[in-house]
Formats: structure tokens, C-alpha cells, sequence
């Protein structure tokens, strides 16, 4: 633990301890909201990326290690905010509701965490710590797909129904996309009749044959759920047991992993 912050690099160590402690206190997170999730593809969502921030926190250790430096845990404020404040507001919703709760803190702490690993990238680049660059742009890129795959499932649930019954963590898929279809022909069938009625008659009468086709149709419920979601692990980085750290681990932990950039070739390596 750093007293007082002297140099860039001391800096630089201090922010990667405090991005340690994001994960950790991520990992954590990420087991409560699963708790309370209700949909089976958003516990499935947050499990996944809780398997992925496992690897994350190992690859942070590596960078320190190829630093030479110690293992620093400076602290994380904002994540224990976030924490604290998708616990305060769970507390007071009702279950149907919460998924709608979970993946917005999810979205947020993917965004900072984002900014976390993009900036120590940078920084790690500039440094000439190219290695240190590449493990954490491969934090950074699971950052941004674990974002992505939050924000779809935000997306659907916000535009299919947030509530969830009861029943809904049995529900099937297919039933669930017949709900989602329903919902989708009732809306599709209300602006056909518009566009009809626009051609002919001007656009006041469309809105009244949309608002009467919208009573005729029969009515659907707003609980509908989601499809499931397809989100895939891309656990990248990280040790197998009993590999060592050295030269050739890192190649080839750079070389297979599908979730980070290429490196460039033509850049002399660098120490570190
Ligand atoms: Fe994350």
C-alpha cells in the first residue's frame, strides 16, 4: 500500500491495485445479484461473468509480477458504491422487478470498469510494458463483452415486459418467444392499420384507426418474458494450474486468446 503517490509509475501500481480490489469486489457482487436475479439467462449472464473476473484477478496478479512489483490492493470506492446502491434499491423492489435493478448496476460497473483497464493501458503502452499493455486489453475486451451482453438483455427485457411472474423462472423458451410475439404482431398489426389508413384519409384519421386497432386487438400481458440469452463465456488470461509464469505461458496465453488484440509484431518487445 502506497502512502503518498510520487511518480507515474507508483501511480500507475496504485490505480492496478485499486482495479484488484474493483474485480474482487466485483466478484462478490456478481454472486449477490445472481441471488436475486429471477430470469434463468440473466443468473446464467452474471455466473458466466463471474467465472470470467476469476481470470480477471489472476491476470491483474500477472501484471504485478511482471512489473516486479508486489501485489498492491489499494481501495475501490466506486465499486463498493455501486455495490451499496443496487443492494439499497433491490431491498425496496418487488421481485418481478428486480432483473430490471441488476442489470442496471451490472451496466454500470462494465462501464467503469472499462475506463478502469483502458486508461492502465494506456499508460502500461507508454511505459514500454507492452506485456502489461496486452493482459490488460484483455481485461478491457471481456469488459466490453460482458458490457454487451448486459445491455442486450437490458434492452430485451425493457422492450418485451421488466416484470417477471412467478412462473417465469420455469418458463420455457419457447413460450417465452411466443409471449415476445405476441406482443410483436399486436404492435406490427396496430401501425399496419395506421400506414393504410394514412394513404387515404391523412394522418388524423390514421392515429384513430392505430388507437382503434390497438383496442381490438386482443390484449396481451405486460409480463412478458424474454428469449434466452445466447451469451457465451470468452474467459481469456489467466494461468492454467500448475503453469508458470515465464515467457512462453504469456505467448502462448496471448497467442490463443481469441478476446484480445493482435500484438504487433513489428513493435520491439518490451521488458515487461
Ligand atoms: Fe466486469
Amino acid at each position: 500500500m502506497f502512502g503518498r503517490l510520487n511518480s507515474p509509475e507508483q501511480v500507475f501500481s496504485y490505480k492496478l491495485g485499486a482495479a484488484l480490489t474493483m474485480e474482487r469486489d466485483t466478484l462478490e457482487m456478481l454472486g449477490d445479484l445472481e441471488d436475486a436475479a429471477q430470469r434463468p439467462e440473466l443468473k446464467q449472464l452474471l455466473r458466466e461473468h463471474a467465472a470470467e473476473t476469476r481470470v480477471q484477478i489472476e491476470t491483474i496478479e500477472q501484471c504485478f509480477a511482471l512489473l516486479g512489483e508486489e501485489v498492491d490492493d489499494s481501495p475501490c470506492p466506486v465499486t463498493k458504491a455501486l455495490a451499496a446502491e443496487a443492494k439499497a434499491t433491490l431491498k425496496k423492489t418487488d421481485d418481478s422487478l428486480v432483473d430490471a435493478v441488476i442489470l442496471a448496476g451490472a451496466l454500470e460497473t462494465e462501464y467503469h470498469e472499462q475506463a478502469v483497464y483502458e486508461t492502465l493501458a494506456i499508460h502500461a503502452r507508454a511505459r514500454g510494458a507492452e506485456r502489461v499493455a496486452v493482459l490488460l486489453e484483455s481485461n478491457l475486451h471481456v469488459e466490453q463483452g460482458a458490457g454487451a451482453r448486459v445491455k442486450a438483455l437490458s434492452q430485451q427485457i425493457a422492450t418485451t415486459g421488466v416484470a417477471t411472474t412467478p412462473e417465469d423462472g420455469g418458463m420455457g423458451a419457447a413460450a417465452k418467444a411466443g409471449l415476445a410475439a405476441g406482443v410483436a404482431a399486436t404492435v406490427g398489426a396496430a401501425a399496419a392499420a395506421a400506414s393504410k389508413v394514412a394513404e387515404n384519409k391523412g394522418k388524423e384519421q390514421a392515429r384513430e384507426a392505430a388507437e382503434e386497432s390497438l383496442r381490438t386487438q386482443p390484449a396481451t400481458t405486460s409480463t412478458t418474458a424474454t428469449t434466452t440469452s445466447t451469451a457465451t463465456s470468452s474467459t481469456t488470461g489467466g494461468l492454467v494450474e500448475g503453469e508458470e509464469l515465464n515467457d512462453d505461458a504469456l505467448q502462448d496465453r496471448t497467442a490463443h486468446s481469441d478476446a484480445r488484440p493482435a500484438v504487433d509484431e513489428e513493435r520491439p518487445a518490451a521488458g515487461i
